[in-house]
């Protein structure tokens, strides 16, 4: 290999009669994608000394050098002063290695009761904590936005689509409302994923927890942590909490992927249902007449990358034996990046959906060419008697006749109409037009104006 790493001793050097080969010592270090764990590895660090002081473990003015250190150390990260070194290689050497360098024989005692296999599981277990609130925060905006457009267009009709074809009328709101309810039910899987993140390592130490009197439930409760790991040995090694993020986080890009296809659609000009705003829109370097949804499509894209990343660290942990190993340090590129594109794209998409401008004319005119209402003719049979399998029969042949005549089901003359139920009265026309067909739909879960706003209200509630 190449040659031995200039100078700076490891913390574990003591056993080795060489040193480091240089580029395995680049090879190994985590501190370049790490370091962004530094305020939870101090957090971490500040709870156990207090904690090892409280036991008696740690004498309390190396507590208060320890402390003293740790402030200055958080300083000189925050304002950007702090000499990250790959010779210490990740966050936690780093850190101690500064500590030390200010704190003396007290910073060497930090250290006591603890291995950096409890340490990083802690670190990363708070940062995801916080990283999923600001996440389930960034939920409730988009799920507001989309709120606020569906208020204003609880009754604007569109065509809703089965196999993308024109399947019935739908309203806007209603449309809007089923992506509220997939985002509402990826916040409530985030909750429940943050109670199985939010529970201490630390205190396992390497593997087998540690021969010093520690007091485990004093240091989940200064951190926050809802309960102590209850095994050592999988405490240091599992990291199951970060890919059950990942899975909500996978299936969450997966309904903005959805929600993105159906926006590049709507603009297309074939269809033309909804304007974006051209700060949302890039142009074509070759194509002057081009504007394209840019943004959305992206979000697409992204998707796929959060998608691939729940599957590396499924593959990380497959073959993992007890306890920690290696392996893990691979965890947290994927998982760093899974959480800044879903905040990415539920940002872009929170604004893009604040400023969607719906096309009334196009969706309507859209809605009048599909036979949309063809299941409220069928439907209108039955309440006069027909069942329901005769009445599909006949309004299937008016579909028929409507087609060779080249119009809507609902613009056929009332005397054609006739020609296949002689229970069609004038009042079918009632049932025939968009507005009649949506409102008719007027339960729980239906498209109705009515009810869209009732639905807006009981998540408005709950947002609350
Ligand atoms: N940087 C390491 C990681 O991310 C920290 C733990 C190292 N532990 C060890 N025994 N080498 O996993």
């Amino acid at each position: 290999m190449t040659k031995p790493a200039p100078k700076q001793k490891k913390a574990w050097s003591g056993r080795f009669s060489q040193p480091v080969d240089a580029f395995v010592q680049h090879f190994t270090a985590s501190v370049s994608f790490d370091k962004r764990l530094a305020q939870h590895d101090i957090a971490g660090s500040l709870a156990h000394a207090r904690m090892l002081a409280g036991c008696g473990v740690l004498a309390r003015a190396d507590l208060k050098a320890i402390e003293n250190g740790l402030a200055r150390v958080r300083a000189e990260i925050r304002a950007g002063k702090f000499a990250w070194s790959v010779a210490s290689e990740d966050v936690h050497g780093n850190i101690e290695r500064r500590l030390v360098e200010l704190a003396g024989d007290a910073g060497k005692r930090l250290h006591t009761a603890r291995s950096r296999n409890d340490q990083v599981a802690t670190d990363l277990r708070l940062w995801l904590r916080d990283e999923i609130d600001d996440i389930a925060g960034k939920l409730i905006s988009l799920a507001e936005a989309l709120l606020a457009q569906a208020t204003r267009h609880a009754a604007l009709v569109m065509p809703g689509f089965t196999h993308l074809q024109v399947a019935q009328p739908v309203t806007f709101g209603h449309h809007l409302l089923a992506y509220v309810a997939m985002f509402e039910r990826d916040r409530a899987r985030l909750a429940d994923c943050r109670r199985r993140v939010n529970v201490l390592p630390l205190g396992a130490a390497a593997l087998a927890g540690t021969t010093f009197p520690i007091d485990r439930e004093r240091v989940a409760r200064e951190l926050g942590f809802e309960g102590v790991a209850e095994n050592s040995l999988d405490a240091v090694s599992d990291r199951d909490f970060a890919i059950e993020f990942a899975a909500c986080a996978a299936l969450m890009m997966v309904h903005l992927s959805r929600f993105a296809e159906e926006l590049i659609l709507w603009m297309n000009p074939r269809l033309g249902f909804v304007k974006i705003p051209d700060r949302f829109c890039t142009g074509s370097s070759i194509m002057p007449q081009k504007k394209n949804p840019d943004v959305p499509e992206l979000v697409r894209g992204k998707s796929g990358r959060v998608i691939g990343h729940l599957v590396a660290l499924l593959a990380l942990m497959k073959g993992q034996p007890l306890a920690y190993n290696k392996d893990n340090q691979e965890d947290k590129e994927p998982l760093f990046d899974t959480v800044d594109t879903v905040k990415d794209c539920l940002q872009a998409f929170a604004a893009l959906t604040a400023g969607l401008q719906p096309q009334a004319k196009a969706m309507r005119a859209a809605a009048l060419q599909g036979h949309a209402t063809a299941t409220d003719l069928a439907d209108y049979l039955v309440r006069k008697g027909l069942p329901f399998r005769d009445a599909h029969e006949a309004v299937a042949r008016a579909v028929r006749a409507a087609e060779s005549a080249g119009c809507d089901l609902a613009a056929l003359p009332l005397k054609t109409l006739q020609r296949f139920s002689g229970k069609i009265g004038k009042d079918v026309f009632k049932v025939l037009t968009l507005e009649g067909s949506v409102a008719a739909r007027d339960h729980i879960g239906g498209t109705a104006p009515r009810q869209v706003r009732a639905a807006i209200a009981r998540v408005r509630a709950l947002l609350a």
